[in-house]
Formats: structure tokens, C-alpha cells, sequence
């Protein structure tokens, strides 16, 4: 984060802890409550997120030329593999003979793929290696647009569709810049499958109005449940976070002390992720719908800087990660199950984003837009 932003959200925190306030929308917000359990709805929002640049892994995980994944997470089959020149390429992961995944694995290297079904054989980048006969002729893999930034990998899950991911970001990029994101390591990264609406992955992270409450034995004490800042940048948003460590320091001027080990930054990139500051790593949270609207997966990302991937600081991070994993698992996610169990039963079909949680009407808002656009 740049000093000049930094010193304005000093400032800006100096004046909600003065008057004991927080960023508030102009009101609140009614929303259908069915947006949580809805197969039509769900399948629109899919279709909004193939049309946007998504994180699909860390650029640690294909490190080398012929180094591939493979990921399902939009519902749609991809193989991305890294070239010789050192860039990536992404296809869908469909053989062009009759359609069976050209590749099994979820990682490995090779230079060339074999379909299992009958051994049509494509190159790293795509091209078509052998066919038995003339049938094959110009059979490429179909291309998905992918690019690496700030150390991610963000595809677009839609052929033929551009991709550009700093002017997806707008003024994030230069702020996630200002982090040298691009510099930090995954320190460990895991795919979980849970039994709820992928939204509420996001939810969680866009409200601190729930943390003295349900997070009463965990990190409520240490996150203040109000004061904080929410500013929106186009679809994504910036929601910071006071740290109660805050309060005993409050002496000096906030822009004197390093302010960064004092607040919790959580950002939501639009459509599906949220990416939070922690003082010292990064925790990267991209929420994918499952095979119903009461399922999805989330990709977790720790990430750190090589100076601390080491296995100096290992007991720390394990640490950390299962705090991070039991907060989530037993306290947000499971009230979120119970939740989304109760919408059936709801009588009338409308939830509330009150006036005091300004992040989470902006997400579900720039959600409704597109869908509706789209
Ligand atoms: S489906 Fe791939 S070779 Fe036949
Ligand atoms: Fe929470």
C-alpha cells in the first residue's frame, strides 16, 4: 500500500475512533434472500463469473516449462501449462477428437498430452502433436485467455474473451503494487468443499458487525466489531479493520506508527475472492459455486515473503493456519449453514444489509448489476 493512501486512512481512522463512528450506507438494503439457494440464480452468477478474471492458483505452482494444472473451479474443464518462453497458457481441457479431458492429473510436467481415450497427442502449447488419420488436421485445443499478476493466475473462463487484468483491478492493481504482492510466496494453499452458498465465504469477510458476537472466544478479542473504513473502487471494495491492539497506542498520531500491523485490510475483488492483509502475509479466499447453491469450494491461500517461508517461522504459520481454518470452519461458516438451512422458512423472501454494513450491500449490488447486465 502507498504512503499517501496509507496516511488518509489514518486519518480517516483517527476521526472514527474519536467520534466512535464508522463508514455507513446512505440505508439499508432489502435483498432477496433466495439469491442464497436458488439453482436459476446461481447459474446467471456463473455465467457472470466466466466473463471476469478469475484466481484459479499462485504462479508457484507451475514453476517451469512443461509444469500444468488442471481446475475445475467455474465448472469448466482447464489445463493451463507453462511455455517454453516462460509465459502460460490455459485451454479448456477437452480433446478435440470426441471431448474427453486430455489430461487426468491435477499437476505435473510433461510436453505433451496423450488423451486417454485415443491417444490424440497435443504439445504444451496447444498445437496438435498426432492424430491417427486426417481427421485431426488443425485440431488445436481450444485457448482460455489466462495471465499472471501480482504472483496469481487469473483466467477468464470464456474462449475467445480478452483479458487484462490491471484494468480489471483499476486502482487495486496499483495498490496491491504499493504491497509487492507479486514478490510473496504461498506459504500453503488448500481446497475445501463446504455445504453452503459460496457467497457467504465473501460475506463473512465484509462485515465486522458479527466479530464481538460470534467470534466472542476467538478473534473478537483482538478485532474491534465497529469503526470501520469501507471504500469502493468500482466492483471491488476495501474494507479495513481495527485491531484492538490499536487502543493501547493511541497516544500518538496513527500515522506515526506502523499502522499496518494495527489494522486488518480486507479486500473484495470482484467477482469471488477476497484478499486480506494480516499485518505481516496476505490470506487469499476465492469462493467457487458448487454443484448446487448449498455447496461450493474455496481456494485458501497463505501468503507470505520469502524471508518468512522458511522453516524458521514453519510453527508460526501452522499456527496461524489453524486458527484461521477452526475461526472459519466453526464459527463463520457454521452459522452460515444454519442460515442458509432457515431461507426456506423465512417469511417473507428478504434479508437486510443494514446502513452499517456498507461493503456487503456494495458486493451484493455490483453482483445484482451484472447479473442483470448479463
Ligand atoms: S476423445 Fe481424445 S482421442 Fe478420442
Ligand atoms: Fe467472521
Amino acid at each position: 500500500m502507498q504512503h499517501e493512501t496509507l496516511k488518509l486512512i489514518a486519518a480517516r481512522l483517527n476521526q472514527n475512533l474519536e467520534a466512535g463512528t464508522e463508514t455507513w450506507a446512505e440505508s439499508d438494503l432489502v435483498h432477496r434472500a433466495s439469491t442464497y439457494n436458488d439453482a436459476g440464480h446461481m447459474a446467471a452468477e456463473l455465467a457472470v463469473m466466466r466473463r471476469y478474471p478469475v484466481i484459479i492458483a499462485h504462479s508457484v505452482s507451475l514453476p517451469k516449462a512443461g509444469d500444468f494444472i488442471t481446475d475445475n473451479s467455474l465448472g469448466v474443464p482447464v489445463l493451463v501449462s507453462r511455455q517454453s518462453n516462460g509465459g502460460l497458457k490455459a485451454f479448456l481441457n477437452i480433446c478435440r477428437h470426441r471431448g474427453s479431458p486430455v489430461c487426468l492429473e491435477k499437476s505435473g510436467s510433461t510436453r505433451i498430452f496423450v488423451c486417454p481415450y485415443h491417444a490424440w497427442s497435443y504439445r504444451s502449447d496447444g498445437s496438435l502433436l498426432k492424430a491417427p488419420s486426417e481427421q485431426g488436421k488443425d485440431a488445436a485445443l481450444v485457448e482460455l485467455p489466462v495471465e499472471e499478476r501480482h504472483g496469481l493466475i487469473w483466467l477468464v473462463a470464456t474462449s475467445g474473451a480478452k483479458i487484462d487484468v490491471a484494468a480489471h483491478l483499476g486502482p487495486l492493481d496499483e495498490e496491491f503494487q504499493g504491497f509487492r504482492l507479486g514478490e510473496f510466496v504461498q506459504e500453503r494453499g488448500e481446497v475445501l468443499t463446504e455445504g453452503m452458498n459460496w457467497k457467504y465465504v465473501l460475506d463473512g469477510f465484509l462485515e465486522v458487525y458479527h466479530i464481538p458476537k460470534l467470534h466472542a472466544a476467538s478473534i473478537g478479542r483482538y478485532i474491534h466489531g465497529k469503526f470501520s473504513l469501507f471504500d469502493q473502487f468500482g466492483l471491488h471494495g476495501r474494507l479495513v479493520v481495527v485491531r484492538k491492539a490499536l487502543d493501547e497506542k493511541r497516544r500518538l498520531p496513527l500515522e506515526d506508527r506502523d499502522l499496518l500491523k494495527l489494522i486488518a485490510v480486507n479486500y473484495v475483488i470482484f467477482p469471488n475472492t477476497i484478499l486480506v492483509w494480516q499485518g505481516d502475509h496476505f490470506e487469499l479466499w476465492a469462493a467457487y459455486p458448487g454443484g448446487d447453491p448449498a455447496h461450493c469450494s474455496i481456494r485458501i491461500l497463505s501468503l507470505t515473503t520469502p524471508q518468512t517461508a522458511t522453516e524458521e517461522y514453519r510453527a508460526r504459520w501452522d499456527k496461524n493456519w489453524k486458527i484461521l481454518l477452526d475461526t472459519v470452519q466453526q464459527e463463520d461458516w457454521a452459522i452460515s449453514k444454519r442460515v442458509q438451512a432457515g431461507i426456506p422458512y423465512l417469511a417473507e423472501d428478504r434479508i437486510v444489509f443494514g446502513r452499517n454494513e456498507p461493503a456487503l450491500q456494495h458486493f451484493h449490488g455490483q453482483l445484482r448489476a451484472a447479473i442483470e447486465v448479463s
